[in-house]
């Protein structure tokens, strides 16, 4: 490959790409953004695409390969940094015109063009790869493609909502952009985002096959045209249904402005400057921003230090352990898990099994992933283990003679953790040898859906154990918080007063119906007493008992946790259940002020948790609440909801 000189192309100046033209007359342009491991499109970087266009329209090439320069992924999207700066109307606009504009212009080239993705290709980096005449998607784990943005509260702007619903219909497009959804390169190809899909050794002699190849693209299928054209309308009116039963528009504006750029104005924002206006400057839009930024944070814990897990031992194949080793399975590690007898593992087994066949599809990945999760009666695993996970029952002496018989087999350096909840890490550890090194890693559940995990810090742990174990949650992709050792922790600590006051207010009549539907329109996933009723009513009474400062149980969960109506498990608490459905009748109206009178304990709570160091600071309570708990993300987490006018 030969570099482009100064002399015949004036780019030698470029920061962020290198072009190059081989002697077959091909273009790369080979995106490698400066000074970070993962490419993003920001102004500069646009300008300088824009200067590598003008040079080729010069000397126009036989064709031109866009491609990634890093290990990370193609590209991961726009640079949100640059986003939450936008101050006016106006560079609200003009960010999306930038986009819009250039990536036109790229469709618009003489010479063809393909993009080489490999990696995550994300947002604007797949509204560039749309904007090329070929995607060749290459087929390995990391490659991703989706257009996220409705999960900041924007949409696609830069031919996204145009190209996409062109590419592989109006259906499967907004479902993936009204979802944030991604496609890994296969399912990619199926549905004809990319042109092909190809393994990554013959990904270069591949490419430029296809983009010399002349092929014409795949045309959409008569039935997917009449929906880009006079069914629009009928596409457009489902597509609201179905967000609607997910995101009301007061809270989540954008899914619907998505919708509507589509259907009226051709999925060009810029002839409808009032609702890129609306959208960008939303309240929902910043906090879901800011989420965004908040979870950065929150994996940036992982990466501070270098520990990395193979092998990992569960104890315990409970509810909890079973899920757990179930999930790092998934996640690539080997996991030994135990109990006490083969009997008490196979449902854990089992529901791996549903797990996996869901998430990994493919019969020989379901296979593998299954080959890795090797049940372990006696607890052979310990010693070759680099993370020990102890889920058994919560009970001290039952953990205490664990540990002890634990503690002398595990390999030096291996991390040792309690996944407990209620029992104080400063009272499990007084067994060990060496009790700075015991860690909690408090998983939620279901394990598999719930993102956040908290990394508990008791009183003079090593510090190194600490960050360990964060890379170790981090690695599994979960989000780690560091917590300090105390009651309920952040989570549970913030959900019980919240849990109490929703239970308070069914004692004074309203009905459980209500109580859940103004927390619901407040944008909770789920209202409070199905909460409760979720969690166990056992669990939510032992709860109250640690967590509620001595406050007297409310009746209504007196009653129903002294008949054994026990929630969802025993398929009655205050709801029925059925087939983990909660039976529920009409809400009654919300009286006025409810959901306020319901957050306000969880929002004090948290305040009083930042107080007393139990989380770091105000920013990290409400990333942590909101990936804990569901919070609403568009109020940006519970202390700057508090915050809002
Ligand atoms: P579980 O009762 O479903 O499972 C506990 C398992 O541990 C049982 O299968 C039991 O046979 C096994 N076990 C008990 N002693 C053992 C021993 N010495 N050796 C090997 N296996 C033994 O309990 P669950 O709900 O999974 O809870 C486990 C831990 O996770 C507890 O510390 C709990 O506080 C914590 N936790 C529970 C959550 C939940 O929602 N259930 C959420 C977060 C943490």
């Amino acid at each position: 490959m030969k570099p482009i000189t100064a002399t015949n192309m004036n780019v030698n100046e470029l920061k962020h790409w290198r072009l190059a033209i081989e002697d077959g007359g091909i273009a790369v342009a080979i995106f490698d953004k400066a000074g970070e491991s993962a490419n993003s499109l920001s102004a500069e970087v646009m300008g300088e695409f824009g200067r590598i266009l003008d040079q080729l329209d010069l000397y126009p090439p036989k064709g031109l390969i866009v491609r990634s320069g890093k290990e990370a992924g193609f590209i991961a999207g726009a640079d949100i940094g640059e986003f939450s700066q936008l101050d006016s109307p106006e560079k609200g606009r003009a960010l999306v015109a930038r986009g819009w504009e250039l990536f036109n212009r790229l469709a618009a080239v003489s010479y063809p063009t393909l993009a080489l993705v490999r990696g995550h290709c994300l947002g604007g980096g797949l509204e560039l790869a749309l904007a090329c005449r070929y995607l060749l998607a290459v087929d390995e784990p990391g490659t991703k493609m989706g257009l996220p943005e409705v999960m900041l509260g924007i949409f696609p702007g830069w031919g996204g909502m145009l190209r996409l619903p062109q590419r592989i219909g109006a259906p499967a497009a907004l479902d993936l952009m009204l979802t944030g959804k991604t496609l890994d390169a296969k399912r990619a190809k199926k549905m004809g985002l990319a042109d092909d899909c190809v393994p990554p050794r013959v990904m270069e002699p591949a490419a430029r096959q296809l983009l010399l190849s002349g092929q014409p693209r795949r045309p959409l299928p008569f039935k997917l045209r009449l929906m880009n054209g006079p069914l629009k309308g009928v596409v457009a009116g489902g597509a609201r249904k179905q967000v609607a039963k997910k995101a009301r528009p007061e809270h989540y504006p954008a899914p619907y402005a998505i919708i509507d750029i589509w259907e009226k104005h051709g999925g060009n924002a810029l002839v409808a400057p009032e609702v890129v206006d609306r959208i960008i400057s939303s309240p929902t839009a910043r906090n879901l921003v800011r989420v965004f930024f908040l979870q950065e944070r929150m994996k940036a814990f992982g990466k501070a230090s270098d520990f990395k897990a193979q092998r990992v031992h569960v104890i315990g194949a409970g509810v909890m352990g079973g899920d757990i080793a179930t999930w790092c399975a998934l996640r690539g590690m080997t996991v030994t898990l135990q109990d006490q007898n083969l009997e008490r593992i196979a449902p854990a087994l089992q529901r791996a099994h549903k797990l996996f066949s869901r998430r990994l599809r493919e019969p020989l990945r379901v296979r593998a992933a299954f080959d890795r999760l090797i049940p372990d009666p006696v607890g052979d695993g310990v010693a070759h283990a680099d993370v020990v996970i102890e889920a058994i029952f919560e009970n001290v002496e039952a953990k205490h003679a664990l540990f002890k018989s634990l503690e002398p087999r595990m390999k030096p350096g291996a991390l040792l953790a309690t996944n407990t909840s209620s029992l104080r890490l400063e009272d499990l550890r007084t067994v060990l040898q060496r009790p700075e090194r015991l860690v909690g890693i408090h998983f939620f559940n279901p394990v598999a859906m719930m993102p956040l995990v908290e990394v508990v810090e008791a009183e003079g742990a090593d510090p190194a154990v600490i960050g360990a174990a964060c890379a170790f949650v981090k690695q599994i992709d979960k989000l780690p918080l560091p917590v300090k050792s105390a009651p309920g922790f952040l989570i549970n600590a913030v959900l019980a007063p919240y849990m109490l006051e929703a239970m308070r207010a069914v004692d004074e009549g309203i009905s459980p119906e209500t109580v859940d539907e103004a927390m619901l329109a407040f944008g909770m996933p789920m209202g409070p007493i199905e909460l409760a009723d979720t969690v166990g009513l056992d669990i939510a009474m032992a709860a109250g008992k640690q967590l509620a400062g001595g406050a007297e149980p409310p009746h209504c969960l007196l009653a129903r946790a002294g008949q054994n109506q026990l929630g969802k498990k025993s398929g009655q608490g205050f709801y029925v259940w059925n087939e983990g459905k909660a039976q529920k009748g009409a809400a009654g109206n919300v009286p006025p002020g409810l959901a306020d009178r319901l957050a306000r304990p969880l929002i004090e709570r948290t305040q009083k948790l930042v107080a007393d160091g139990i989380v770091a600071d105000a920013d990290l309570a409400d990333g942590g609440v909101i990936f804990g708990t569901g919070f609403a993300p568009f109020t940006g987490g519970p202390l700057n909801f508090s915050k809002s006018p």
